[in-house]
């Protein structure tokens, strides 16, 4: 899916998209797009408003780094953000981001736990 023209993410700042109602943070490392989660895991907070370089980005909370080619963390705990394939194409940035996985009420989530056999 094409998300953004390739003039719009000049400047090395990563940019946040939405495909597929999930965030996406969008930057270039030596002009190749990659693709991750824009959602930091440990406190939820936005990647794209950290800084890009050497190939991660910091998240501006309490600045974890993580790899934006495989979405690793570096250094500390192994902790991931998904990644996404993500393309140019005539000038556009294209990315594929699976459909979000169905929310589940508490209700079936109080359900399914009561079905489970006790031990
Ligand atoms: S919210 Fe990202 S490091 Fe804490």
């Amino acid at each position: 899916m094409r998300i953004l023209h390739r003039d719009d993410i000049a400047g090395g700042q990563p940019v946040r998209v939405l495909v597929n109602d999930q965030p996406v943070l969008i930057a270039l490392i030596d002009d190749v797009p990659y693709a991750i989660s824009d959602t930091c895991p440990h406190n939820g907070l936005s990647l794209a408003q950290g800084i890009v370089r050497d190939g991660c980005v910091t998240c501006p909370g309490h600045f974890w780094r993580f790899s934006l080619r495989d979405g690793s963390k570096q250094g500390g705990p192994a902790v991931s953000v998904p990644t996404y394939r993500c393309w140019i194409e005539d000038d556009w940035i294209a990315v594929d981001v699976p459909p979000a996985p169905a929310q589940r009420s508490m209700r079936e989530i109080l359900l399914e736990h009561a079905r489970q056999p006790r031990t």
